[in-house]
């Protein structure tokens, strides 16, 4: 029986079938009296063979005319073959072309990121931009799978808002029919409140920061999930925190095996992101920092880059001299490996400059200061799996941070850095439960108390303890697919200087 439409991805159950795909034009090759399309179709990559002498006219001429990026439906037969993408080869009886494509400006060879950004709409189709969004899909789901399955109920926090939260530096202000607002840092406070009617709640929404930097972490727009439980303490928080993550790097690497394949993810860090975590106090951190065995671990570092600096420049000289003598397809190699070879290059060189600063940076660490992102990269480097890092300086903190009842100078906050110098990923900790404490955060945080009226309600009708956190799904996508920035893991990322497309 002739199915009328398939998708790639359940190409395994038609094998021996007769099926019609619909998809876009990837790649096309030809010889003669034959074409070989890769078509995609959102679900996956197959090649659909186009024989002149088994299709009409109407078919070939098809096959003959669609570019890069056409619209195609292939009818035909679905066979296995191992040696294609996908393991499966569509035999066409039938091509139509649904739409021919301009010609379209992504094209295989190599773009620069501000010439991609520019066409994000488009590149959103390349093969590694389809894998990192599919990641944050089962991410996603995952999120909210080990919510709902603990009773968890999700709720919306607003996104125009009346008050700061995480300080006062990074907030996009709005005119709100002559009122001043805000676009939500963060729906923590919120959360609270909900947290009070139902018991354990979590968000996930847009949350907005004006961050006037560029970095490889920090985006302007990005999505935060944010559990808040009444009756938890901060130890409660942290085990919560541990098995969501646990769950998102398990559910990811059993499910998302393709994606990371083309995304080129070494999956071995990620095997072992397991219980325990190890949990160390804001002082212990920084005592690490501080100490010789950092200094040795960034010696150490330092030198095996500078190893594959030198391996790789060889390997580069080696294939330049060879060029000239080489045959066609041994060229079209060296050219591919020289892009890569390239990359890499870039990216130890950009190690390389950085560590001095890095170790410096690292052994003069003042206690009382809040760590920069290299600081926490540094720490990450000295663990195989995700480092939870509790009780920091209560000035470097929120106004809304509970105080360590044995050392007034702390707050009970903890933050999760990811491994492989990835760095902070979740920001949380427990809640301060004193109606006059908070005021007087508030106050001293130079934050308008009457913005706040209704949150110290929640102190003044039956305050209990209760912890909750806040995690970066942009980061923790970065993180997962091992990329190197961001801005890949949102469909249209905004940035300082990006608004568009
Ligand atoms: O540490 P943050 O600022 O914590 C809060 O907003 C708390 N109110 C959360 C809570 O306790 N409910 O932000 C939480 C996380 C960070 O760890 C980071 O992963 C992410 O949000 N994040 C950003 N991600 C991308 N771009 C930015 N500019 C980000 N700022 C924070
Ligand atoms: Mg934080």
């Amino acid at each position: 029986m002739a199915l009328d439409f398939v998708y790639i991805e359940d190409l395994a159950q038609l094998e021996g079938t007769t099926g019609t795909l619909k998809g876009w034009l990837y790649n096309k090759r030809g010889s003669k009296g034959l074409y070989f399309l890769i078509v995609r179709d959102g679900t996956g990559l197959v090649q659909c063979v186009v024989n002149q002498e088994e299709v009409d006219a109407a078919s070939w001429d098809a096959a003959d005319a669609a570019t890069q990026e056409s619209a195609l439906a292939v009818t035909g037969r679905i066979v296995k073959d191992e040696r294609q993408v996908g393991g499966f080869e569509v035999q066409a009886t039938h091509v139509e072309l649904i739409s021919q494509a301009e010609d379209y400006p992504i094209t295989p060879k190599e773009h620069g990121v501000e010439f991609l950004m520019d066409r994000r709409h488009l590149w959103l189709r390349s093969r590694r931009q389809w894998a990192i969004l599919r990641v944050r899909n089962r991410i996603i789901m995952s999120i909210h799978e080990f919510f709902q399955e603990q009773g968890f109920v999700q709720m919306d926090a607003p996104i125009l808002t009346g008050n700061a939260v995480e300080g006062t530096t990074t907030l996009f202000g709005i005119d709100y029919f002559g009122e001043p607002a805000y676009l939500t840092q963060s729906g923590q406070l919120h959360g609270e409140a909900m947290a009070m009617a139902m018991g354990k709640i979590y968000t996930f929404g847009p949350t907005f920061r004006a961050e006037k930097s560029k970095t490889r972490r920090h985006l302007t727009e990005f999505w935060m999930i944010e559990p808040e439980m009444a009756f938890y303490d901060l130890a409660m928080n942290m085990d919560l925190a541990e098995a969501f993550l646990v769950r998102i790097a398990t559910d990811a690497l059993r499910d998302c095996q393709t994606e990371l394949e083309v995304i080129g993810r070494d999956t071995a860090p990620l095997e072992k992101v397991k219980s325990p975590f190890p949990r160390l106090s804001y002082s212990e951190a920084v005592d690490l920092l501080r100490s010789d065995e950092t200094t040795a671990m960034l010696n150490a570092r330092e030198a095996a880059l500078q190893d594959e600096q030198q391996q790789l420049t060889d390997e580069r000289d080696a294939n330049q001299k060879a060029y000239g003598q080489a045959k066609k397809w041994r060229k079209r190699q060296i050219d591919a490996r020289e892009i890569e070879i390239n990359k890499r290059l870039s990216e130890v060189e950009e190690a390389l400059r950085n560590i001095p600063q890095w170790r410096e940076s690292a052994k003069n660490f003042e206690w009382g200061s809040d760590f920069g992102g290299s600081d926490e990269t540094v720490l990450t480097w000295h663990f195989d799996r995700p480092i939870i890092v509790h009780r920091y300086p209560a000035v470097v903190k929120a106004f809304y941070m509970k105080r360590d009842p044995d050392d007034d100078r702390l707050a009970l906050g903890m933050d999760v850095l990811a491994p492989e110098g990835y760095g902070e990923i979740i920001g949380g900790g427990e809640r301060a439960t004193d109606l006059q404490f908070l005021k007087d955060q508030i106050a001293a945080h130079g934050l308008p108390e009457s913005a706040f009226e209704w949150y110290l309600d929640l102190r003044r009708y039956g305050s209990v303890p209760h912890a909750g956190f806040g995690l970066g799904l942009e980061r923790t996508v970065t993180w997962i697919c091992g990329i190197d920035h961001v801005r890949e893991t949102i469909p249209f990322p905004r940035l300082l200087g990006r608004l568009k497309p």
